[in-house]
């Protein structure tokens, strides 16, 4: 044998070896809640079942929590951190949850935890129409929001990928507190009158990116809260539902403020808004800051593009006072295709504190099914429209 032949018999033993011990350390690795008591029934309740094999997981790195294909019935659970390195939480299956309202604040939320990584062809679904129902059925004041599905708190530099959440009682994915996360390949289902299932809401978080996700909900396919910063937003399918909104901002006191948000490459049919900013009046100071809307093309949209410092969903406020969140360097461009109604841009700013900054660049938005060029209007704002486009300007 020449000395070539023998490094490439060594190099191969060498592999294998390193390949035996890989799979067997990943094999060990994998808790199954089968394996932890979880009887795929869709009645008998699993969340000790997952609670468990979460333990086990997160005591290692790279431990994997397995749902496997099935439907197994979740009361709630809370799965804390932090673990002792990667956790990946693979859900091959459906998790269930209970058709009656549930108390905690999420039915299912990882809570501090690092290097978290959900993924797998499974669904998260929440059984939300008894909830919907109730909420249709209370009168504004004795109005109960209902309860997220997945929630993500204090998470820092994981991933959900490929997942499906349906019918959530509340938001389908509660993003809060976070930093470092990608969100993509979701699909994301509620009847379009189901009220209060936005698709990802993003709160208080940095470092968010949200691509490739395909979301038919009751209310915002996207919503981001105070203290969004950093958040990237590309390739959404988004309707019917709300579009995609920043805020409501302005409710509470001591707001964080929302900086650097990019939404790109996005595809809205059937909406009730294409892009928006929100804020209540009158509210507390913060602001909004270096935000683009770029490349939307929307499909029968009622209102395209609103910035809105009058938000008042139910018509119940007084307005008494103006927002004090000042909006501040938003870009629109190469917004195109249909609206609803012919007034495709409003733009209501605060009175007190005028937006500033606000560029309007190639819009082509027409009035569905007439072809008419729609229009806009604009409010304490000088807002600048750019070169030739529909529409052109503020009337
Ligand atoms: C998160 O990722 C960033 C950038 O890769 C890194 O600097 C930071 O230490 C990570 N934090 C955690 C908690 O893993
Ligand atoms: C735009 O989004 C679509 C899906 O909605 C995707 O297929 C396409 O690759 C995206 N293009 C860019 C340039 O990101």
């Amino acid at each position: 044998m020449d000395s070539s032949s023998v490094f490439l018999r060594i190099s191969l033993l060498m592999f294998l070896f390193i390949f035996t011990a890989y799979k067997n350390v990943h094999a060990a690795n994998i808790f199954s809640i089968r394996d932890n008591k979880a009887i795929p029934d869709g009645k008998t309740d699993c969340s000790q079942a997952l609670s468990s094999a979460w333990a086990k997981a997160c005591a290692v790195d790279g431990g994997t929590v397995l749902v496997p294909s099935g439907t197994y019935y979740v009361k709630s659970a809370l799965l804390q951190g932090p673990c002792n390195g990667k956790t990946i939480f693979s859900v091959m299956g459906t998790l269930k949850a209970s058709a009656a309202p549930i108390s905690q604040e999420s039915w299912i939320e990882f809570n501090h935890v690092d290097n978290l990584a959900i993924t797998g062809n499974g669904v998260f679904d929440g059984q939300g129409a008894s909830t919907w129902a109730h909420k249709h059925n209370q009168n504004a004041k004795n109005f109960s929001p209902g309860t997220p599905s997945l929630k993500l708190k204090f998470v820092r530099n994981s991933s959900i990928e490929g997942i499906t959440s349906m019918n959530s009682k509340m938001f389908h994915v509660h993003v809060n507190n976070c930093d470092g996360l990608v969100i993509n390949h979701v699909s994301i289902l509620a009847p379009e009158d189901s009220p209060n299932t936005d698709g990802i809401h993003v709160g208080a978080s940095n470092n968010v990116h949200i691509s490739n996700a395909k979301i038919a909900t009751g209310d915002d396919c996207i919503s981001l809260g105070p203290g969004s910063t950093n958040i990237d937003i590309s390739s959404i399918k988004c309707g019917p539902g709300h579009g995609i909104s920043i805020g409501s901002l302005g409710k509470y006191p001591d707001e964080e403020n929302v900086a650097g948000i990019t939404v790109r490459n996005c595809t809205l049919s059937n909406t009730q808004n294409g892009v928006r900013i929100k804020t209540w009046a009158p509210s507390p100071p913060s602001s909004v800051s270096d935000v683009t809307f770029q490349d939307i093309i929307l499909n029968n949209a009622y209102n395209p593009i609103i910035i809105d410092q009058q938000y008042c969903p139910s018509n119940t406020c007084s307005h008494k006072g103006e927002s004090s969140v000042q909006i501040k360097g938003v870009k629109f461009i190469n917004i195109r295709g249909s609206s609803s109604i012919p007034a495709a841009v409003n733009v209501v700013c605060s009175k007190s504190r005028p937006c500033q900054d606000i560029e309007f660049l190639g819009l082509n938005i027409i009035v569905n099914g007439k072809g008419q060029p729609t229009t806009a209007t604009c409010s304490n704002v000088n807002a600048k429209f750019l070169g030739n486009q529909v529409p052109t300007r503020c009337a």
